[in-house]
C-alpha cells in the first residue's frame, strides 16, 4: 500500500458544559459547540472526499482543563469528548481493533509527567495506554498527565511513519501586559524521535517521515507565535530543537504539523529541512477554517482545509446546523521520498 490519507484536528478545548468558570475563560466554545463538532464528524463519514481516511491524528488540546488540579471537570471534559467522539464513523468503526499490531504502533511504556501541575512540578509516571481505535490524541499544554492521550508515539499507514512528541510548557518573562510561553524538549523525547527516524529511514518500505506535535519548531516567523525554544535560562540552555532539526534532516523527515496557535490560514513554515503546517483550531476559534484531510503522495502532501458545522437551538429543543463543513482551501507541500 503507497500513501496515506487521514483526518488532522487540534485544539477541541472540549469543555465541561455545566462549568461556568470554564466557559467563561475560553469563550472559543459558543453555545452549540458540542452539537456542531458532533455534526461535524458526521459530515466527515459521509462525505466522499473525506470518508475514506485511514487514521485520525488529533493534534493536542482535546479537552480543556486536564493540567488543573480539578479532577471533576477533567472528568466531565472527558466524558464529553469520548462521548462527541462516537459521531466519527473511523471510530467507531475501529474501536477495539488492534491498533498496536495494526499501525505497527510503538510508544514508550510510561511517560514521566513534570509539568505546570497547580502546586509545583510533580514527577509520576504514567502508564503507556494503546489508543482504543484508529484515532490517535495527543497531548497539549491542555491535556498534561491525561493518560487518554499520547505523548510519543511512532505508527506507519502504508508508507508513510508517522512520529509524535510532547514539549513541555514552560513559561518565559513576559513584556508587561503580555503572557508568553513556550515549550521545551526533553531528552528522552529526543531520544525517541531518533531511534524511529533512524527505524524508518532503514526500513526499505517507508518513503515518508511525518512529525507532529502541538508545538511548532518554527522561529523568527510571525505566522508562528509560540515555538518550541532552546537555547534560553527558562528552558536550562538545552540545545534539543536544535538536534531535532539535525535529526529530521538526517533521516530525510521534510513534513511537520503542529497545533497550539489556532492559525486560521494554515500556514507553511520551515524549520530545517522541514516544511511546517500550522494548523486550525477545531472550535473554528479565529477564522472558519476547523480541520485538514491530508493526503501524503509520492512527491508532495496535500491539505485540504475544511469549515466545521455549525449550530443552534432550535425551538422545542432541537438543533438546526445553519451551515455544513465545506472545503475552504488547499495547502500542497512538496515531498521528497526516502528512496
Ligand atoms: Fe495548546
Amino acid at each position: 500500500m503507497s500513501g496515506c490519507k487521514f483526518l488532522f484536528m487540534a485544539d477541541h478545548h472540549v469543555v465541561d458544559v455545566s462549568d461556568a468558570a470554564d466557559a467563561a475563560a475560553y469563550p472559543m466554545w459558543r453555545p452549540g459547540d458540542h452539537a456542531a463538532l458532533s455534526r461535524t464528524y458526521e459530515f466527515i463519514g459521509e462525505d466522499p472526499r473525506c470518508r475514506d481516511i485511514d487514521f485520525a491524528l488529533f493534534g493536542g488540546d482535546q479537552i480543556n482543563c486536564g493540567y488543573m488540579d480539578r479532577p471533576a471537570t477533567r472528568e466531565a471534559e472527558l466524558a464529553t469528548y469520548r462521548r462527541t467522539l462516537l459521531s466519527l464513523d473511523l471510530h467507531r468503526r475501529t474501536l477495539g481493533a488492534d491498533v498496536v499490531r495494526e499501525l505497527d504502533f510503538r510508544a514508550p511504556d510510561s511517560f514521566f509527567c513534570e509539568d505546570n501541575l497547580p502546586g509545583g512540578y510533580v514527577r509520576r509516571p504514567i502508564p503507556f495506554r494503546p489508543p482504543e481505535s484508529r484515532v490517535i490524541a495527543i497531548q497539549g499544554n491542555h491535556d498534561t498527565a491525561v493518560a487518554d492521550f499520547l505523548r510519543e508515539c511512532s505508527f506507519r499507514c502504508g508508507d508513510t511513519r508517522v512520529i509524535t512528541f510532547f514539549a513541555e510548557y514552560i513559561a518565559l518573562p513576559a513584556p508587561p501586559g503580555r503572557f508568553r510561553s513556550t515549550a521545551r524538549i526533553s531528552d528522552e523525547a529526543v531520544g525517541f524521535i531518533e531511534r524511529e527516524m533512524a527505524a524508518a529511514a532503514a526500513d526499505r518500505t517507508i518513503r515518508h517521515i511525518v512529525l507532529a506535535s502541538h508545538w511548532t519548531p518554527v522561529l523568527s516567523d510571525p505566522r508562528f507565535i509560540w515555538p518550541i525554544l532552546d537555547a534560553c535560562p527558562e528552558n536550562g540552555w538545552s540545545g534539543n530543537r536544535r538536534r531535532l532539526l539535525d535529526i529530521a534532516a538526517r533521516f530525510g523527515c521534510d513534513l511537520y504539523l503542529n497545533g497550539h496557535e489556532h492559525s486560521p490560514d494554515w500556514p507553511v513554515g520551515r524549520a530545517g529541512t522541514m516544511r511546517v503546517v500550522n494548523c486550525g483550531s477545531a472550535t473554528a476559534q479565529k477564522g472558519e477554517s476547523s480541520f485538514a484531510i491530508v493526503e501524503i503522495r509520492d512527491d508532495r502532501a496535500v491539505l485540504d482545509i475544511y469549515s466545521r458545522a455549525t449550530a443552534e437551538k432550535a425551538p422545542f429543543g432541537g438543533v438546526d446546523y445553519p451551515s455544513l463543513p465545506r472545503l475552504l482551501f488547499r495547502r500542497e507541500i512538496p515531498l521528497h521520498p526516502l528512496r
